[in-house]
């Protein structure tokens, strides 16, 4: 991933062991993309929106390529697996605004925090926005294996201990490479749930009932799918379809594991097999604190987060 990123500032644990790097874009934790400083500084003077345009935003580890998978499917019109990666459409890694569409819609995919993105895009009232929430515990956990399977990061071994990763890390907006999950959720809901051109979708809830939430984002999309399409799609993005075939095929950045994938377990509570006892009492304290000001939220999520 980051090993030829500028700017990247080692984090150290307590004994001195290196954890991994973060990156800052004025002032905010950014994922550490190679190249995403300049692409900010550009897409921050202007980026060349389109009226159809559809942003995917996404906290990492919430579904970003299932989601994008869906999308897909439903602006071209069949449920056939794409051929390009998530990767190719992230706005701030491979991304290219002046790339030519062939007639297609664009669809790019993003875990900026709303404070940094460009404001031509938040201001692009004709473009659609998504975003796939997914429960923080679970997000934890499959963060904590995307680390696992990362061999480097900007020149130092990180650290692969559950312990320290969910104590001290996870949560603490200092020490993680990214805006934390309340964070970077309270934020995007503060200003977006009630747009008119915003659909939250819930990665538990696509879980349960694929059809019914393929159905909303078609609709939401306006893309004139029947239900035969919207049926056939909600089986193809399956957990088992997509890790399938894309296992094989998904092209990843430097610096993971062989055989990494980003179709792990694709299940709801994983976050169980994983917590201690302790873990799960303190997570829940700084869950329940950080949303303190967002009952409709801490609502929509305290089902999951249930021993
Ligand atoms: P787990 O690690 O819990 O299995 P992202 O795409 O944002 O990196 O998110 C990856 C997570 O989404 C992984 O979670 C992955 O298994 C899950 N996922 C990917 N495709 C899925 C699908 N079709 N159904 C359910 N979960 C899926």
């Amino acid at each position: 991933m980051a090993m030829d990123t500028p700017g990247l500032t080692p984090l150290f644990d307590a004994e001195g062991k290196f954890i991994w790097s973060t990156l800052e874009y004025n002032g905010h934790k950014v994922y550490p993309f190679p190249n995403i400083k300049n692409k900010l500084d550009s897409y921050m003077k202007s980026f060349p929106v389109l009226d159809d345009d559809i942003y995917l935003l996404t906290y990492s580890k919430s579904g970003s390529h299932w989601l994008f998978e869906i999308v897909m499917m439903l602006t071209r019109g069949s449920a056939d697996h794409r051929k390009e990666t998530t990767a190719q459409n992230m706005l701030e890694f491979w991304f290219d605004p002046e790339a030519k569409q062939n007639g297609e819609r664009r669809v790019m995919v993003t875990h900026l925090q709303l404070s940094i993105m460009p404001p031509d895009i938040l201001n692009n009232s004709s473009g659609k926005f998504i975003q796939i929430h997914r429960n923080p515990a679970d997000v934890a956990v499959s963060f904590f294996h995307h680390l696992t399977n990362k061999i480097t990061d900007g020149g130092g071994h990180l650290t692969h201990d559950w312990t320290p990763f969910i104590n001290e890390i996870f949560c603490d907006r200092d020490k993680m490479t990214q805006p934390t999950w309340w964070d970077y959720t309270s934020e995007w809901w503060t200003e977006f749930k009630d747009k008119p051109n915003y659909l939250p979708v819930f990665y538990e809830e696509l879980k349960e009932s694929p059809a019914k939430v393929v159905g909303e984002i078609a609709e939401f999309l306006q893309v004139g799918a029947d239900q035969k399409l919207v049926e056939e799609i909600a089986k193809q993005v399956s957990f088992d379809r997509m890790s399938e075939g894309k296992r094989k095929n998904e092209k990843l950045g430097p610096g993971f594991r062989k055989g990494f994938s980003f179709y792990r377990k694709g299940i709801v509570g994983d976050w169980k097999t994983q917590f201690t006892k302790e873990q799960h009492e303190q997570f829940m304290k700084h869950h329940n604190q950080e949303l303190r000001n967002q009952p409709e939220l801490h609502q929509r999520f305290i089902q999951y987060l249930q021993p």
